[in-house]
């Protein structure tokens, strides 16, 4: 009876717009309760649509900041991409030569290769030895912790892409 009455006294509430407010609450309480039962959060990567090798659509709806973009390429916590690729970069001391070096990369690819690449080079190179960096299928040996979390974030890959596409 009261559930009823609550119900009631809420729907005229909800038709004034106030639905909106609902929703980052509840996505709050997911967060909360995700933390406690020690759930992957930054887990659950969105789908992503390749043409051939290439990603055309953004990850993000979010500005990409290169700026941002370049930490997430050095810091060993993130892409540590120069483990294998140097870059034109004076602040670049010690980088790695498994990969090809990037300069000038920002004007041979476009942001859609370069998205390709960064979230699953096999899409392009089957034998490819660079990681993955959002792809949560196919994988091999990931401790379960990790099974259904990407290498980066949307935001991080959006961002190493701004970064790279100012390497010209
Ligand atoms: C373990 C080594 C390794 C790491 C780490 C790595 N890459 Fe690569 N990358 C490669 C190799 C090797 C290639 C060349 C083709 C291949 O085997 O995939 C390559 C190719 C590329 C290319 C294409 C270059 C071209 O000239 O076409 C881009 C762009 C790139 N990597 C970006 C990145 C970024 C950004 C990161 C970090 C988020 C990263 N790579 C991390 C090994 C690596």
């Amino acid at each position: 009876m009261t559930g009823a009455l609550a119900l009631k006294r809420a729907a005229p509430s909800l038709a004034s717009g106030q639905a909106v407010r609902f929703a980052p609450r509840a996505a709050g309480c997911w967060l909360v309760t995700a933390l406690c039962v020690g759930l992957p959060v930054a887990a659950a990567a969105q789908q992503v649509v390749f043409e051939g090798g290439a990603v055309p659509a953004p990850l993000t709806a979010v500005p990409a900041d290169a700026t941002r973009g370049k930490i997430v390429f050095v810091q060993r916590e993130k892409g540590h991409c120069i483990l294998c690729h140097a870059l034109p970069d004076p602040e670049v001391r010690f980088a790695g030569n498994v990969g090809p070096p990037l300069a000038g990369i920002g004007s041979r690819l476009s942001a859609a290769q370069l998205r390709g690449r960064i979230v699953d080079p096999t899409q392009d190179e089957p034998d490819s030895v660079m990681p993955a960096y959002y792809r949560t299928s196919n994988l091999n040996r990931v401790a379960r912790p990790y099974a259904s979390r990407t290498v980066l974030s949307a935001q991080d890959i959006e961002d190493v892409i701004a970064y790279l596409l100012t390497l010209r």
